[in-house]
């Protein structure tokens, strides 16, 4: 199975590790290097290549993979919800392979997540389909079907009641707007709710810093499928970066 780095490109921290791929382990410590002000692409570049370098004095031929939070298209960064809007458009994959000197794979936060926590979490073995959520500054998520990943699900921008959910139902805006755990759980509950409408999934997972603290909101979800929190919280997104790295697409059978 090998080994691989993993890259998690955020908002305030551009993180990495590198990252046993049998066991989900970091056999390294974990690196967090501030985001540039600006979350401009060159600034991103940059500071993504220092940690790159760092990491790849432990094993020069890791593979390398790099999760970002917008939808990445053919290795294309298509949306900036809340980064920079100049990522818009960009072949971010390209730029990244020309500055590294090496091929990497290039993919949506959340569905790094989600990649992660099938492959070494919350979503392992699952049968049938898992849904991903991340609660941070946006919402990200993610479907999974038996472990394979279906990609750019952006269900974090759904309308609800007038409104693109994330805004109105993530982390970011219960600190905000300083909401009881109460008052935010009614959010997600309306969150949530849709998904089941849209998706019957078989598992909720969510993901992000405060699930650390699930026991105050999960509890308060009525839903007719489980609602976990993750186990990789903060390492999910650069586990599953690496993970991606080295995917083997499945035969069709
Ligand atoms: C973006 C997603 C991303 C999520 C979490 C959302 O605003 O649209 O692509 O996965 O935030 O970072």
């Amino acid at each position: 199975m090998g080994t691989a780095v993993g890259i998690d490109i955020g908002g305030t921290g551009i993180k990495g590790a590198l990252v046993d791929l049998a066991t989900g382990e970091l056999l390294t410590d974990r690196i967090k290097i501030p985001t540039p002000a600006g979350g401009t692409p060159d600034g991103i570049l940059a500071t993504t290549v220092e940690l790159v370098t760092q990491l790849q004095v432990h094993d020069p031929d890791a593979p390398v993979g790099v999760c970002f939070p917008a939808v990445v298209k053919h290795g294309v960064t298509l949306s900036a919800a809340n980064i920079s809007k100049k990522w818009i458009g960009l072949h971010a994959e390209k730029m990244f392979e020309e500055a590294l000197g090496r091929n990497i794979t290039f993919a949506n936060d959340a569905d790094a997540a989600g990649y992660a926590e099938a492959s070494f979490g919350a979503a392992r073995g699952i049968d049938g389909v898992a849904i991903m959520t991340t609660l941070g500054t946006g919402i990200g998520t993610a479907i999974l079907h038996n472990g394979v990943l279906v990609p750019n699900a952006e269900f974090g921008h759904l309308e609800i009641d007038g409104h693109d959910i994330e805004t109105r139902a993530s982390n970011a805006a219960r600190e905000r707007e300083d909401l009881s755990w109460t008052q935010w759980a009614k959010r997600l509950q309306k969150f949530y709710s849709a998904l089941e409408v849209y998706l019957s999934p078989d598992l909720f997972v969510v993901g992000g810093g405060v699930s650390k603290q699930h026991e105050h909101f999960l509890p308060l979800l009525t839903l007719n499928a489980p609602i976990v929190p993750a186990v990789h919280r903060n390492n999910a997104g650069i586990l599953g970066a690496a993970a991606l790295a080295v995917r083997t697409i499945p035969p069709l059978s």
